[in-house]
């Protein structure tokens, strides 16, 4: 291929409004030489994430917005074609977990946000994942902020998802009763049954709040909490003294104009801590946790699954599956076929 398909963002949602059609275009550009010092990488699989909402909307959060006409932000998995770095070589395969690459087939990097990466020990599409920047933001999130002790309840919301059904392994793993809210019968059986939750909630069914009661009788030491609004009301109530609330994601409230005020904010100021992170503020420790998840998995104790789409134009389809919950696992696209 001699040429670089780019999706590049063409124009911003209204408002909070979902991506559509006309967000995006597809633009064939020429293949870049890597300069000295750089790496040309041949993405292959594309993570998608849900906040590529807010990196196409006008304002700044915790990083610079995508540009209008610029690559889209995309973390993604692929491999070296061309390198003039001493420190990779051409067939290497490696993830950009911040997205820097982008959405296009070619990309060139300085090599500072690439982590190498072993289709040996795990199918490339979870690197995107589980062993890419959900796997890291579960593992910082839970061991940093939830700071789990073995015995203790560890409550998850979206426990079914990317980012929640690691959180919950790994609560499991170092001896904690893990929990899990996710929405349907057919999530709950993945929950318990693949990720080897103790138990799992439906939260579309019935009072959230009266089934964190039944499943977590002691009440919840550590609550990682990917939606927010009711669930984190509800949550909150049964948290126990010295509990730890992780803030790692506000599914529900993405599509909210941020008017909601939580009814029960004030018992994360009676009974713990509240604390929110972006994933991104651990990387100097990625290849680290990268580390030891592969360990993990390696030993049958981490499960990922991944849903993964071919082509160039699924990415509003994408996170309209992600958004409505019609995702079972990660959602990854495939961009590339392997050569290796
Ligand atoms: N802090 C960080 O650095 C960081 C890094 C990565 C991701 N995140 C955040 O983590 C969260 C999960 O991301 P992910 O990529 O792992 O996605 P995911 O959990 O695989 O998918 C999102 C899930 O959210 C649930 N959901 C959607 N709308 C909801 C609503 N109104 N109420 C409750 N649940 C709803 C759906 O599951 P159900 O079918 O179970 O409802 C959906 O499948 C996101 O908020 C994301 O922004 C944070």
């Amino acid at each position: 291929m001699n040429l670089n398909r780019q999706l590049r963002l063409k124009a911003r949602p209204a408002g909070v409004a979902m991506p559509g059609p006309d967000t995006w275009e597809i633009v064939e550009a020429d293949v870049p030489e890597p300069a000295q010092g750089q790496v040309l990488v041949r993405n292959l699989y594309v993570s998608v994430d849900p906040a590529m909402r807010g990196w196409i909307r006008p304002a700044p959060t915790y990083i610079e917005p995508v540009p209008l006409g610029g690559v889209m932000r995309a973390g993604t998995v692929g491999r070296v074609v061309a390198s003039r770095r001493a420190d990779f070589a051409e067939g290497d395969h490696v993830s950009d977990v911040a997205g820097g690459l982008g959405f296009q087939d070619f990309g060139l990097s300085d090599g500072s946000e690439l982590l190498k990466v072993d289709p040996l020990r795990a199918p490339l599409p979870s690197y995107a994942g589980g062993l890419g920047l959900n796997g890291f933001t579960a593992y910082f999130g839970l061991l940093e902020i939830g700071r789990p002790k073995a015995g203790e309840t560890v409550l998850v919301s979206s426990a079914a998802g990317a980012t929640g059904s690691v959180a919950g392994q790994i609560a499991r793993i170092k001896g904690c009763r893990a929990v899990g809210i996710a929405g349907g019968p057919q999530k709950g059986r993945l929950v318990r049954e693949v990720f080897g939750f103790a138990e799992a909630i439906d939260y579309r069914d019935g009072n959230v709040g009266e089934a964190i009661a039944d499943a977590c009788p002691g009440g919840v030491d550590v609550f990682f909490d990917n939606v927010g609004g009711g669930t984190l009301d509800a949550a909150l109530m049964r948290l126990n003294r010295l509990g730890r609330v992780v803030v790692c994601g506000t599914m529900s409230q993405a599509g909210a104009n941020g008017e909601a005020v939580r009814a029960h904010l004030r018992l994360a100021l009676v009974h713990g801590r509240m604390e929110g992170f972006i994933a991104f503020e651990y990387a100097s420790g990625f290849r680290e946790a990268l580390d030891e998840l592969l360990g993990w998995r390696e030993q049958g104790l981490l499960k990922a699954q991944e849903e993964v789409v071919e082509g160039f134009d699924v990415l509003p389809e994408c996170l309209d599956r992600v958004f409505a919950g019609k995702n079972f696992g990660k959602m990854v696209v495939r961009i590339g076929q392997d050569a290796g």
